[in-house]
């Protein structure tokens, strides 16, 4: 029997129940529902809906079901249209026909969004932990290689000379972010929609505040028809959580690209590489293309459920059932791929001569010649002009700069001495990078510090 079969005087069609039912799915907020069940019993009882007797035999049977470890499978086989039908339908099982009281002055309208805040709330505090544990791995990797030249790259050609560890502090900071949209997200969700019943609220004298505060929400929601229409928080947490794929696929990006024969910065461990069926000298970086790729089925996620949204009149609408699908599979998505991100920073090691090696080509080092002539008083434009020109004598010779002659530099500008040779120096060209926020050793060491601090607070 359907939890609404009153009504009806023909059993549901099994095609139109396999269609209907949202289990195979929403058997996840088990846990959720029936935190949320025992508030409502507490609040019953303060409405002199259930007596203190009846709220106590209630709330065991509750926690009875919480405590039963029921397995996926179990809950799947149990035929029941929801995951709030089948908590009913176990507590009725359980303590006979006082369970059928429960859902007193409740919707599952107002119920399903509850179970969502508090599964959202509860992954937002497990995703804070996981971006905050690969952002110390990559503070480990950074403290490991401050040392560590290789090539920064603007349009994948040759810029100037990075460290290793500055660009894992540039991954710390779009993590940051990302810790503080999810905070953000979590502050704005932070209200119970419990107590809105189906769309005008309940007819009971229930204190919707202090039903918010037994489930640890900070307060209730304002309105009713908007509670129960309301999906922005889902679509919050998948916009954080496609910007912050977003990033985890610019860093995948940029370890396959450090890791082809082409570069050869880095070379990842047999234990997270894969082969060829045809190629045998392959290594493959899979486990970094998946991360790419899998950032794609969570921006599907996000779009799926702006669309899913757009247009639909208030208040519920089966549509909402739907957003389930992507939100749990978007956020376990993300979270594995921080995982993985993990992975793939403790399995690789830098071929450091090669890093010293592409730094030095592809004339990095041509804005230390400009800012040369500059403080010797060569207008910025004439100098870069100049330095353009010895850029293109040094491609033709096939030399780096610093190869050419005090003699032949000089032909360009009388003002180049001995001196220029310190300024066209690797090191050189890192120490002078010393605006906050730049390259230069002192710079990365501060920031180091800096992103410690921030780890150590909580
Ligand atoms: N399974 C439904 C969902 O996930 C629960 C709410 C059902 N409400 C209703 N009025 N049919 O959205």
């Amino acid at each position: 029997m359907n939890l609404w079969g009153g009504r009806f005087q023909e059993k549901s069609h099994k095609k139109f129940k396999d269609f209907n039912n949202s289990l195979k799915i929403d058997f996840r907020l088990f846990k959720e529902d029936i935190l949320a069940s025992i508030a409502w019993s507490q609040i019953l009882s303060d409405a002199s809906i259930l007596t203190t007797k009846e709220q106590k035999i209630i709330e065991n049977g509750l926690k009875n079901i919480l405590k039963n470890s029921f397995t996926k499978e179990k809950i799947l086989n149990s035929n029941s249209e929801d995951i709030h039908s089948w908590v009913e339908k176990e507590l009725i099982k359980k303590i006979g026909v006082l369970g059928k009281k429960l859902h007193t002055g409740r919707s599952r309208n107002d119920q399903i969004s509850t179970d969502l805040k508090l599964w959202c709330k509860s992954k937002i505090l497990q995703l804070l932990c996981q971006i905050k544990k690969l952002q110390s791995h990559l503070i480990k990797i950074a403290t490991k290689y401050q040392n560590t030249v290789f090539p920064g790259y603007t349009h994948l050609q040759r810029a100037q000379p990075i460290t290793f560890s500055f660009w894992c502090l540039a991954y710390f900071e779009m993590l940051e972010r990302d810790k503080k949209r999810l905070n953000n997200a979590l502050e704005n969700l932070d209200l119970s929609p419990l107590g809105s019943g189906a769309l005008a609220g309940t007819s009971w004298e229930i204190d919707r505040k202090k039903l918010a505060k037994l489930m640890n929400f900070r307060t209730c929601t304002n309105n009713a028809l908007d509670s129960v229409s309301d999906r922005d928080y889902i679509l919050e947490l998948l916009s954080v959580a496609s910007i912050s794929m977003m990033h985890l696929s610019r860093f995948a990006e940029d370890l396959i690209f450090y890791n082809s024969n082409e570069a050869n910065f880095i070379e990842f461990f047999d234990n997270i590489t894969s082969g060829s069926s045809l190629l045998p000298q392959k290594k493959n970086p899979d486990i970094l293309e998946l991360i790419r790729g899998r950032c794609s089925t969570v921006y599907g996620g996000l779009f799926s459920t702006l669309t899913l949204l757009k247009g639909l009149p208030l208040s519920y609408n089966k549509d909402f059932q739907e957003e389930k699908r992507n939100l749990f599979l978007s956020i376990d998505i993300w979270k594995s791929c921080l995982e993985i991100s993990i992975l793939v920073l403790k399995n690789f090691k830098i071929n450091f001569e090669n890093c010293t090696k592409a730094a030095q080509k592809g004339y990095s080092n041509s804005t230390e010649l400009v800012d040369y002539l500059v403080n010797k008083k060569v207008p910025f434009r004439e100098a870069h002009y100049l330095v353009g020109r010895i850029v293109l004598k040094a491609i033709k010779k096939k030399k780096f700069i610093e190869q050419f002659t005090l003699k032949e530099l000089q032909k360009y500008h009388s003002c180049i001495s001995q001196d220029v040779f310190e300024f066209l120096t690797l090191e050189a060209s890192l120490q002078k990078k010393n605006s906050f926020g730049g390259v230069s050793p002192s710079r990365v060491q501060e920031a180091l510090n800096n992103a410690k601090i921030i780890l150590s607070n909580k």
